[in-house]
């Protein structure tokens, strides 16, 4: 944790949270599913969310993301040179990761980021996980490469870019 004020809880979507409804991580989209869908999203089990709360602000929402299972073709793992695998691969996804405005560049999208490996660690404990994968926004991408993640398009595009963590990198990295 990077302070004592700040704390990671499991998001519970019968709570009502300060400032979700006007958290800004200046990416337009996140924060309209922050405000719109996330507790819906959760209510569903189509995700998983662990939500950043600054103790000294009222609990305020300052940060998130969301975790959900996915499958993706071996094909598009192809760059990760791993040799023959089944067609479908079982992995976990960071959907939607976001640090409020005022609260970045303090290290705390770090924790979330290793906050979201131990849990898909966690998980592939249980049932079989391959790896973490993402769809980077042109602003992030260096972020993820920064944590290891291997970009699945080497073509530059405007889109996201698919990005893929092996769970192998993911355990010697936090092993560091
Ligand atoms: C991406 C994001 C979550 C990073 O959060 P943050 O709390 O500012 O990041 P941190 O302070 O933990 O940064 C950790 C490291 O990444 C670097 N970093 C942070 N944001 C970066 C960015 N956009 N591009 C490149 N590097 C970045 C920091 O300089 C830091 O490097 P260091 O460890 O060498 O000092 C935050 O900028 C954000 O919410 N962006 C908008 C939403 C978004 O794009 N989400 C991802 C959608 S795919």
């Amino acid at each position: 944790m990077s302070g004592n004020n700040i704390v990671l809880e499991h998001y519970d979507p019968d709570k009502t949270y300060n400032n979700q409804k006007r958290f800004d991580c200046e990416n337009k989209t996140i924060n309209k599913f922050v405000a719109g869908s996330l507790k819906k999203q959760v209510r569903q089990n189509l995700s998983q969310c662990f939500v950043l709360l600054d103790t000294t602000n009222n609990d305020r929402f300052i940060g998130f993301y969301t975790l959900s299972s996915f499958a993706i073709d071996a094909s598009e793992l192809e760059v990760l040179s791993k040799g023959s695998l089944p067609s479908r691969i079982p992995c976990s996804r960071l959907v939607m990761l976001g640090i409020d405005k005022d609260y970045k560049k303090k290290g705390l999208g770090k924790l979330l980021m290793q906050s979201a490996m131990l849990k898909t660690i966690g998980a592939a404990e249980q049932i079989g996980i391959y790896g973490l994968f993402l769809d980077a926004d042109k602003g992030a991408y260096t972020f993820y490469l920064d944590h290891g993640f291997i970009p699945l398009q080497v073509k530059a595009c405007p889109k996201p870019t698919p990005m893929f963590l092996h769970i192998d990198t993911m355990r010697s990295s936090l092993k560091k």
